[in-house]
């Protein structure tokens, strides 16, 4: 459903392409990685942090007989109980869930779970009626064959700053406060600012609600999901964040592990398991069964004080502290919904080889010396050390988070052709 454009990408987007491909040599990745640093205004690599684990450069890569038998004495280890796995490497202070299946989601007491409400939701999540141009639906950004992202940077490039990456919506019933800086505390806020905004759908209530009311079949299907109710904004919200809530995964091969399947997991995938929980010190944020913390971080991507900026959770709170901050997105599926990170500049290696740099710390410019507004990047990342085979494994455990691929059909919609010719006109 590429229902609009692809827009030019602009110089940004398209030199953090280019540096994101995968590079085997050391040079190469460290090369391209400093000057991603140098385009986003930090400072040099490595320049104000320790390595977290202590080493000034990485460790020797392992022999094809040394992973033999890293990968089994892992093995052992993490095919028991969850409860037994090595402690993960977390900052003090950090209150942290284990990584491992997801639970059962639950649907709130306003907004239960009915068939009827997620066959209605469904419905108006792929219908483009609804938008104020008739051409966007939330499918058209949150694509089921495409991770349910859009596989674009950022979704509407020519909207004022901030523009942003779509993430998926697969999994958002976990989540407490939703979009990359948490403005909306329910996927029932979450769907009616979608609808309303307009950089979205930029749809009125009204528009919305005429749409369904003035078609037959919409409204049968609305009177099964709310039998004697009157058509509102509030209740098609409600039916669209009831389906929302059905959209969760938990069937990829890192759940099947956890589960009991000790061959679910490849060698590098397991010895990328074990960098992640520890020596990448992944788990500080990305934790619990969605990989993440709910809470908002400065990676040191705001591009503050320039014509991208975009200060994040700032927006929402005014608290000072939190200029760059951004929701921990999910790591589930993260190998389907590229390009990466709320900017959706970045490939999965490149995020990777940042991480390693300890990210990127924005430096102060003379005017900015007493900014209390200048953003200050998370404390709990440093810089990694780690050798090109680490960062290998470790994008192969993310590739063991990918859901089995599944195609869903698009609905039929109602009041389009097929009422037409049903009644033989
Ligand atoms: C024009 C593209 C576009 C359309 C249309 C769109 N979205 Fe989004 N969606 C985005 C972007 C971009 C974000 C992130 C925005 C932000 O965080 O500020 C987002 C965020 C979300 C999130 C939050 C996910 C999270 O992890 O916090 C959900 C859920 C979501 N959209 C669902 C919907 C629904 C439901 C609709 C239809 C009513 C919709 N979207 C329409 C682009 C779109
Ligand atoms: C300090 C907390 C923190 C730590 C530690 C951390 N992350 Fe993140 N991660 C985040 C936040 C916050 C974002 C989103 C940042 C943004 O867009 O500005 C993110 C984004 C990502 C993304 C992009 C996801 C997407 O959908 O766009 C990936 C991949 C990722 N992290 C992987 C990792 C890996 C692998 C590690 C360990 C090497 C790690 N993270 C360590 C907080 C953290």
């Amino acid at each position: 459903m590429a229902i609009h454009q692809r827009f030019g990408e602009g110089f940004g987007a398209a030199f953090a392409r280019a540096l994101a491909l995968p590079r085997r040599q050391g040079f190469v990745s460290w090369a391209a990685t400093a000057a991603m640093c140098a385009w986003l205004g930090s400072t040099p690599l490595l320049a104000d942090d320790e390595a977290a684990s202590g080493r000034t450069t990485p460790r020797p890569e392992r022999t094809a007989t040394e992973r033999d038998v890293e990968a089994q004495r892992l093995r052992e280890i993490y095919r028991s109980d969850r409860s037994r796995w090595p402690p993960p490497m977390i900052d003090p202070g950090i209150e942290w869930r284990e990584i491992g299946p997801l639970p059962t989601v639950v649907h709130p007491e306003s907004n239960p779970l009915s068939p009827a409400k997620v066959t209605l939701g469904k419905t108006l999540f792929f219908d483009a009626r609804l938008s104020s141009s008739g051409k966007l639906a939330c499918a058209s950004c949150h694509e089921p064959n495409l991770g349910w992202a859009d596989g674009r940077t950022v979704s509407q490039p020519l909207r004022p700053a901030p523009a942003r990456n779509a993430p998926t919506i697969r999994n958002a019933a976990f989540h407490g406060l939703l979009f990359w800086d948490g403005r909306a505390e329910s996927l029932e806020q979450q769907v009616e600012q979608a609808l309303t905004n307009p950089h979205d759908m930029g749809a009125s209530a009204e528009h919305v609600v005429g749409l369904v009311s003035g078609i037959p079949r919409y409204r049968a299907r609305f009177e099964e999901a709310f039998p004697n109710e009157p058509v509102t904004f509030a209740a098609l919200a409600k039916a669209i964040a009831c389906f929302e809530r059905t959209i969760v995964g938990g069937r990829s091969r890192f759940d099947e592990f956890v589960a009991g399947d000790a061959a679910a997991l490849t060698d590098a995938e397991l010895i990328g398991l074990d960098l992640f929980r520890r020596e990448a010190r992944c788990t500080n944020c990305h934790h619990g069964p969605v990989f993440s913390d709910g809470r908002f971080h400065d990676l040191g991507l705001s591009f503050y004080g320039r014509s991208r900026e975009d200060r994040g959770r700032h927006a929402v709170t005014g608290d000072p502290k939190d200029v760059g901050r951004f929701r921990t997105p999910t790591l589930r599926d993260v190998t389907r919904t590229t390009p990466l990170m709320h900017t959706g500049m970045f490939e999965l290696s490149g995020v990777l080889n940042m991480y390693n740099a300890g990210m990127v710390t924005l430096k102060r410019q003379d005017f900015q010396r007493d900014d209390p507004l200048f953003p200050v990047k998370s404390p709990h990342l440093k810089p990694l050390n780690l050798n090109q085979q680490d960062l290998a494994d470790l994008a192969a455990f993310l590739g063991a988070l990918e859901e089995p691929r599944h195609r869903m059909m698009p609905p039929d919609l109602p009041g389009l052709n097929d009422e037409a010719a049903r009644s033989g006109r």
